[in-house]
């Protein structure tokens, strides 16, 4: 019987797990998961938990009428101190419960494949969970921890996720080479500079290699934020007027519309309580149908749907330059043409601050652009085109390297077996 360990990748919005043969030191096969749990809106028979997770889920939550409870981006509750619990289908979640749904989804499908219980884990963990608030770090990997037991892991192990794809990549190097590795994905964007060695590849101590880490809470699920906030919002009567007092015309306010920007509130965010102001709001404003739109949102449970549109839009434009936004569902129709240099503003102030802290990072560590021999990018976000311009940009002299966008991290982790020998 073989000896195996595993690479778990638990990303924002897609999950990977790689097989490692410790004895053939290779990587079996590579399992990737979108992180996505529904919990129907029925409990299941003998009122057990009723939910599925992965790619299942959307199908799930579109049959059950988008009734339940859709989870998506549950990573970035990880960091949230404010956050205990949720209660779904009358049980508490914790965070932990929650990531370890997709956990033990990865490692039962994974332990089929190798026909054996494998308690062998090397989780990756981005550079910053959310800030640098290192209690907030400190709380969402002890979360990360805990989710990975109650999946049945025993042996664990953190790496950094871009030293994961930086391993990754050194399996393709011919010769030792510095390499800035950046790592794009749907919620964090992490950086690390290091010496690959592909004669090292799998040796105990990497310490000496490693010459910085960094990384900034921004990825694709921001990019879709600001479009939602940009383009989507004004669908669902971010404009809408209505008559505060007699004779006093006030917009609605913005406020409302950031809870159906981002993920986390949308996913945790209590209907009930601002209900009756949207329902205030749309009273008087004489029924104004875009607001209605909001109502139906909310109600519905649409929010999902509307930000597949939104990155249906946004891979399009990887390609093309132009693209349709659109959207049609009950009565909120949206048919609108995006141009890429339109979708490039919309999401230039996010841009912005990746390419400021890039800049941060280089000068902090005094890492000098003529040093870097080679660039490796990885993540969904790394498709984007102005990310793509930022780094041709920044290191004019570099070619830009990728591998496979979803796998690298997962692939590079397991190649870190080292960290159990010390
Ligand atoms: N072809 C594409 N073009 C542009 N963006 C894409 C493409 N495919 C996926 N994405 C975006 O990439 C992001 C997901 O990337 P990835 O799977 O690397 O993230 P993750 O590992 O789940 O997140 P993180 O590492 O931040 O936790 C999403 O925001 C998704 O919309
Ligand atoms: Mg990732």
């Amino acid at each position: 019987m073989s000896n195996f360990l595993y690479g778990i990748d638990f990303g924002t919005t897609n999950s990977a797990l790689a097989i490692y043969n410790e004895d053939t030191k290779e990587i079996h096969s590579t399992i990737i998961l979108p992180s996505l749990i529904y919990f129907y809106s029925q409990l299941g028979p003998g009122s057990t938990p009723n939910y599925v997770v992965g790619e299942e889920a959307i199908t799930a939550y579109l049959g059950d009428d988008m009734k339940g409870r859709f989870i998506k981006s549950v990573k970035q509750i990880l960091s949230r101190s404010s956050f205990s619990e949720t209660r779904i289908q009358n049980r508490r979640y914790t965070a932990s419960d929650l990531v370890a749904l997709i956990l033990k989804e990865l490692k039962t499908r994974a332990d089929e494949l190798i026909g054996q219980d494998c308690k062998k884990a090397i989780l990756g963990r981005p550079v910053f969970f959310d800030d640098d608030d290192t209690k907030k770090d400190t709380l969402a990997q002890t979360r990360l921890h805990k989710a990975a037991e109650i999946a049945g892991f025993t042996n664990i192990r953190f790496q950094f996720e871009p030293i994961g794809a930086a391993f990754a990549y050194e399996k393709n190097l011919l010769k030792k080479e510095n390499v800035l590795v950046a790592d794009l994905g749907g919620g964090t964007t992490d950086f690390t500079y290091l010496v690959l060695d592909p004669s090292k590849v799998g040796s105990k101590d990497r310490k000496n290699d490693m010459i910085a880490n960094g990384g900034i809470y921004i990825g694709g699920d921001s990019f879709d934020s600001a479009f939602m906030w940009d383009k989507g919002t004004p669908y669902f009567g971010k404009n809408t007027q209505y008559e505060a007092t007699p004779g006093k015309v006030l917009t609605v306010p913005k406020s409302l519309f950031a809870n159906i920007c981002s993920w986390e509130q949308m996913n945790f965010f209590n209907g009930l309580r601002i209900k009756k102001d949207i329902e205030d709001y749309y009273y008087f404003s004489g029924n104004d149908p875009q607001f209605k739109n909001l109502i139906t949102l909310i109600e519905n449970n649409l929010g999902y749907s509307v930000f597949q549109s939104i990155e249906k839009t946004k891979i399009t434009l990887t390609s093309a330059n132009i693209a349709k936004f659109s959207y049609d569902q009950m009565d909120i129709k949206i048919d609108e043409e995006i141009s890429l240099s339109n979708y490039e503003q919309v999401i230039a102030k996010d841009v912005d601050r990746i390419a400021n802290y890039l800049d941060q990072f280089m000068s902090q560590n005094n890492i000098d652009p003529a040093g870097i021999d080679s660039l490796f990018l990885t993540g969904g976000t790394s498709m984007v085109g102005s990310i793509q311009k930022l780094f041709k940009n920044r290191f004019p002299h570099v070619k830009l390297n990728s591998g496979d966008n979803f796998k690298s991290v997962a692939n590079g982790l397991a190649y870190s077996g080292y960290l159990f020998e010390n």
